[in-house]
């Protein structure tokens, strides 16, 4: 069986993976394999820490623990038993498993289902603490104390190869703790982020301004970016108001919390981290009127006052209610970011006012955004035809499970 140390894999939205390798790089990581979804890296565990507070990209940060080979199932639940459980979690932890499949070249008679692969893996696990403790930890779906992921793939001398990893977060990462309340299709935290960073926003030389800011995500993503705020700031000031709740599950860790360095470490990182946001704020202040969103819908707009408050960035982020396709975008250089609706279930005649909306953007562009730039993120790749005006970069990008496209514009 191998004994992984220092290797990590952070998962991410389909499409920003090199734009999360050159952050975790920049946190000190080396990049072993980028692959799609996400990114394998090697690194001090304070680094793995640091991409799990301070990664504006990544969705959740696992740490590799064992991989060896099976020849069925049966196998599969004994080498499980012999992994040291007790170095991962308390038997007074509950736990969650999640088991996911490589490509498998032959039909898997013995791993039927990830369900059924799960079981052998609870089994194994719960009678090792039998075994060894007398008493058995249970098992919890919503809100564990500690996560694992099983990988199975193809082996080489067996014909399974099973990957054991360590979720590190618990919920996601970009459920940053702002989103109290939400419109239709909002964009991922972590999206925005990275559409910011692949649009190469500086704050320093341009204006944002959200044409269709629904719940708010892209003005507040932008606000934290310019402040240098962690977009783990919320979840730090609530774990050092009350350490005894966990906002991550490595928290729960004992071969990391046993590490008197590295908790002193991760001690200091936290004061970093409330020290930067304070300093954050005060910069958001200098910069006030740079950042702003913009809806037709007063329901959105009162979503977005909500996080915004929520997010304590309401005193710095100005929201106006006009239709996008004559919102005047001031004299500054800006970026222009819209997420229009994409219009998943057309209704008879919606089409029609979809295609006027795309249209009626790209026009008011055409003719009002002189050495101004526009982006547009839209799960509806027939309208951005619709647009009418010349592309200079396009990504592919996923919201979730919807295939979407960032389309950015230079206007002249
Ligand atoms: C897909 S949602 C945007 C979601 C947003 N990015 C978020 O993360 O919450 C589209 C938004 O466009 C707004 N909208 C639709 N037509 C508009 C128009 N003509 N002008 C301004 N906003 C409009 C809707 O009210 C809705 O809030």
């Amino acid at each position: 069986m191998k004994k992984y140390r220092f290797e990590y894999f952070a998962s991410c939205p389909s499409g920003l993976e090199d734009i999360l390798a050159k952050e975790l790089s920049e946190l000190g990581a080396k990049i072993t394999v980028p692959v799609r979804g996400g990114v394998q890296f090697e690194a001090f565990h304070e680094v793995a820490i640091r991409a799990i507070l301070q990664s504006r990209i990544a969705s959740r940060v696992f740490k590799f623990l064992y991989q060896f080979e099976v020849n069925n199932e049966k196998d599969y639940y004994l080498e499980a038993t012999d992994i040291k459980w007790k170095s991962l979690m308390d038997v007074t932890h509950t736990f969650r498993l999640t088991t996911i499949f490589g490509d498998l070249p032959f039909e898997r008679e013995e791993f039927r289902n990830s369900q059924f692969a799960n079981l052998k893996l609870k089994d194994a696990i719960v009678d090792y603490f039998r075994h060894h403790e007398g008493e058995r930890p249970s098992v919890e779906k919503d809100f564990p104390d500690v996560s694992f992921l099983a990988r199975v793939d193809r082996g080489r001398e067996k014909p399974y190869l099973i990957t054991i990893l360590y979720d590190l977060c618990g919920d996601p990462l970009n459920q940053r703790g702002y989103r109290i309340s939400k419109t239709e299709a909002p964009v991922k935290e972590n999206v925005a982020a990275g559409i910011l960073k692949l649009c190469r926003w500086e704050p320093e030389t341009e204006d944002l301004i959200d044409g269709m800011c629904g719940s708010g995500t892209f003005v507040i993503e932008a606000a934290l970016m310019a402040g240098g705020i962690a977009p783990s700031y919320l979840k730090v000031e609530k774990h050092l108001n009350n350490p005894e709740i966990k906002q991550w599950t490595f928290l729960n860790y004992p071969w990391l919390t046993k590490d008197e360095l590295l908790m002193e470490n991760f001690k200091n990182i936290l004061s970093e981290i409330k020290e930067s946001s304070m300093k954050g704020f005060e910069k958001l202040a200098k910069l006030k009127g740079k950042i702003s969103g913009n809806d037709l819908s007063e329901m959105s707009l009162l979503s977005a006052r909500d996080n915004l408050r929520k997010a304590k960035l309401d005193k710095y982020i100005e929201l106006t209610q006009v239709d996008a396709r004559v919102l005047n975008p001031g004299e500054n250089k800006c970026l222009f970011i819209c997420n229009p609706p994409y219009g998943e279930r057309l209704e008879h005649g919606e089409e029609e006012k979809l295609k006027a909306l795309y249209k009626g953007l790209g026009d008011h562009w055409k003719h009002n955004f002189k050495n101004k730039r526009a982006a547009l993120f839209t799960g509806n790749l027939e309208m951005l035809k619709v647009v009418g005006l010349k592309t200079s970069k396009r990504h592919i990008l996923y919201n979730g499970d919807i295939e979407c496209r960032l389309a950015e514009y230079d206007l002249y």
